[in-house]
């Protein structure tokens, strides 16, 4: 019998990982204080719980004014409206991220601009942005991806050389550091999500981060159906209603919820950074693997997921079986984002969205050379959960070992892999 779970073998994890959400007493008591209260969302915005967390979600990035929201894709579209970006803009951003970075310039009119990766992090390649600025690029977006961190240093460089607004995408960046400096707090904006399965989180909701009050009273009004409000906060008739604005406001029950999830954060950063750094150094040694560059700049490292990369030359199998191989041994897995150029959200003719088919010039996949993305997306790159961490040394080495037995058998499970894509699908 083949000593593979996903051929019949004993699997090499039978205990479940720990689920996400973590929650105990103090979130049910914090989200019935707010029911008791009565005071459940409205206005005047922000409600207690939401200034509460503003100020305590700025605390732990270490900066910035934090407007809190409804999710972390219209976090960056209404930096974008706030920085005075829309129709017909250009705004780069990376080939290999959720659709949302992409879709949320589209959001605020503004054109996508696709540029590659760098394949040592996976993280928007500044020497492809820098190539891809022209006289209407107005804005750059880096995602940090997993838990990399974009090259902030290249990146910031290049935006005051050509006058662009930054807006960090750190949906999967809560609590990360670029030299000691927060993540979100580098560029002019921070974009932050909380949906569920985020590393901070109140079900689903957002925060952007701005450096200025004045964007950040800007972003408040837009949220908040374009009501006027003060540089910083407050009910000041600041911006007249000149701002186009809708209600994206967060609800005081959310703010609950991630209020107590921030006193939680910190331990659960630090254990999966350690556990991290012990996974690091257990995946170089096997042949075929590459643990993706940890950047020395990079100070502190968070981990919403874990991804590497697969030589499937060297390792034997494409990163689909042995992701679906992972899975069947107890570890989730997951081969990553589609290649930007599979989204027909941004093909013309087949996306339903305005700037598309506007600009069609700009969406010319095939003329397109993403050759790093494509690479991941396509054959290399495998995310692990950041449960695997939660989990503790035995989460982690019970993982290795899974991907060791892999390696071991990767032929008996290469010549099973066209059945095994049609069982599992690609
Ligand atoms: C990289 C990235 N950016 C943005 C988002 C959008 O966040 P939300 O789902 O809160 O809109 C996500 C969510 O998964 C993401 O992974």
């Amino acid at each position: 019998m083949s000593e593979l779970a996903i051929l019949g073998g004993k699997k090499s994890r039978t205990e479940a990982y720990p689920e996400w959400p973590v929650w105990d007493e103090r979130d049910v008591q914090a989200v019935t204080d707010v029911v008791r209260s009565g005071r459940w969302g409205g206005f005047p915005y922000p409600g207690p719980k939401t200034a509460e967390l503003a100020k305590k979600f700025a605390e732990l990035q270490g900066g910035g004014y934090a407007v809190p929201m409804i999710n972390g894709t219209v976090t960056m579209e209404v930096a974008l409206r706030a920085a005075g970006i829309g129709w017909g803009d250009e705004v780069i951003v990376p080939a290999y991220t959720f659709q949302a970075t992409a879709s949320a310039p589209m959001g605020a009119g503004a054109i996508p601009v696709i540029v590659d990766v760098d394949p040592n992090t996976y993280c928007l390649d500044a020497k492809a942005a820098a190539k891809a600025i022209t006289s209407k690029t107005k804005a750059i977006i880096p995602v940090h991806l997993g838990s990399n961190m974009a090259d902030m240093d290249a990146i910031m460089e290049l935006a005051e050389k050509y006058n662009l607004i930054v807006i960090e995408d750190c949906a999967h960046a809560h609590g990360a550091k670029w030299r000691g400096q927060g993540a979100g707090t580098i560029g002019h904006f921070g974009s932050f999500s909380l949906q569920s399965s985020k590393t901070l989180t109140s079900g689903e909701g957002g925060i952007l981060l701005c450096k200025s009050a004045e964007h950040a009273a800007l972003a408040a009004s837009v949220i908040d159906c374009g009501r006027p409000h003060a540089l910083g906060g407050g009910g000041e008739d600041a911006n007249g209603l000149s701002v186009q604005g809708g209600n994206f406001r967060l609800s005081e029950l959310q703010a609950a919820l991630a209020l107590v999830g921030i006193e939680r954060f910190p331990a659960q950063a630090k254990q999966r950074e350690e556990m991290a750094a012990y996974m690091d150094e257990a995946l170089s040694e096997i042949q075929g693997v590459r643990v993706l560059k940890h950047d020395e700049r990079h100070t502190t490292r968070s981990f919403y997921r874990y991804i590497f990369a697969v030589d499937p030359s060297q390792f034997g199998v494409e990163h689909d079986v042995l992701c679906a191989a992972l899975d069947a041994e107890g570890v989730d897995c997951w081969t990553g984002y589609e290649a930007m150029n599979n989204y027909e959200l941004f093909q013309p003719q087949k996306s339903m969205m305005a700037v598309p088919n506007a600009f069609p010039e700009y969406f010319k996949f095939e003329e397109m050379k993403l050759p790093e993305a494509t690479r991941a997306c396509e054959h290399e790159a495998v995310w692990l959960d950041e449960a695997v961490f939660r989990a503790g040394q035995k989460g982690v080495d019970d993982a290795v070992a899974a991907i060791k037995k892999i390696q071991r058998n990767a032929e008996e499970l290469n010549q099973a892999a066209e059945e095994l894509r049609k069982k599992y699908g690609k």
